[in-house]
């Protein structure tokens, strides 16, 4: 499994760098090479790792603007066993400059390039914005990963993202794939929530991962010992269903793209699911 994976939404507090930190953790404890990559201001998955984003020498900041290298930002995660590119408020403002500057929409690409051959899954936490940032992972991503919750308006704000991703698809990034659509914080006995998962693999088909990761407080208490959840409380059922969901990610890679199971899956090809044109509005779920 060798890929740059973005995990991104534009709606805020869905679970995009939860699932980023835990994915980074599951799939390191698997023995893969896995970078994670902090490109929100809110510093958030760097904290999440137990990195102090108040106090870093280099940072995504000097990354995406040329001013270092990317070994240069790369720390440690202990306990996780895999590395994190920490960011921190000053990617507003590097945003900012970053808009007057040449290839600004290449610079996260380029950037990694040296790592994908270092690292077998490189991460990249985006924030919760169709911006700069987020368009600098779409474009270095070979995939993305969309966590969602299962709600009222969750269906119509993936279709801004799926156009979004058609957009980049049809210009600097013809490769990008959709990796798959996680429902997070998933409550079962929610009807609406069953209704919002059935419209969703109605339309998705198999790009829906079967791992869902359930409301569970250990998942929301591990990034404050600075930790992902599996050295917080490794029989939880969050830190579980990371590491499901890990495995499903590797055994869907090795089986290959038409080897995942049929059923489910959505009239028309790949393409035609990418799209959110056709993304039956909200009041349909309801
Ligand atoms: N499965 C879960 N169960 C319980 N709490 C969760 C779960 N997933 C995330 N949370 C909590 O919900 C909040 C939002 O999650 P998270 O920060 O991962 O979302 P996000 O999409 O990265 O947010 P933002 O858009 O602000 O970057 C956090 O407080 C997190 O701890
Ligand atoms: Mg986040």
């Amino acid at each position: 499994m060798k890929r740059v994976i973005a995990v991104a939404n534009q709606k805020g507090g869905v679970g995009k760098t939860t699932t980023a930190v835990n994915l980074a953790a599951s799939l390191a404890a698997t023995k893969r090479k896995v970078l994670l990559v902090d490109s929100d201001p809110q510093g958030n998955a760097t904290m999440g790792c137990g990195v102090d984003k108040g106090n870093l020498r280099y940072s995504m900041t000097e990354v995406l603007l040329g001013d270092c290298e990317i070994a240069a930002a790369l720390l440690p995660v202990e306990p996780g066993g895999f590395a994190v590119v920490p960011g921190n408020q000053d990617l507003v403002a590097a945003e900012v400059q970053l808009m007057s500057k040449i290839g600004r929409e290449v610079r996260l690409r380029n950037a990694l390039r040296p790592m994908r051959g270092l690292y077998d899954v490189i991460i990249i936490d985006c924030p919760p914005a169709l911006n700069l940032l987020t368009l600098n992972a779409l474009v270095a991503a070979d995939t993305v990963l969309v966590p969602m919750q299962c709600e009222y308006y969750a269906l119509e704000g993936l279709s801004a993202l799926m156009g979004t991703i058609e957009q980049i698809r049809g210009s600097v990034n013809p490769d990008l794939k959709l990796e798959g659509i996680l429902r997070t914080m998933f409550d079962p006995r929610n009807n609406l929530s069953n209704e919002v998962s059935a419209q969703l693999i109605m339309h998705f088909g198999d790009k829906v991962f079967r791992t869902v990761i359930p409301r569970n407080v250990r998942l929301a208490e591990a990034p404050s010992f600075g930790k992902a959840a599996m050295f917080h409380d490794k029989d939880s059922r969050g830190a579980l269903a990371y590491l499901a969901l890990a495995g499903e990610l590797i055994r869907r890679d090795e089986e290959g793209p038409s080897a995942d199971g049929q059923e489910g899956r959505p009239a028309g090809d790949d393409e035609a699911s990418m799209s959110g044109d056709d993304l039956p509005s909200p009041d349909h779920a309801g």
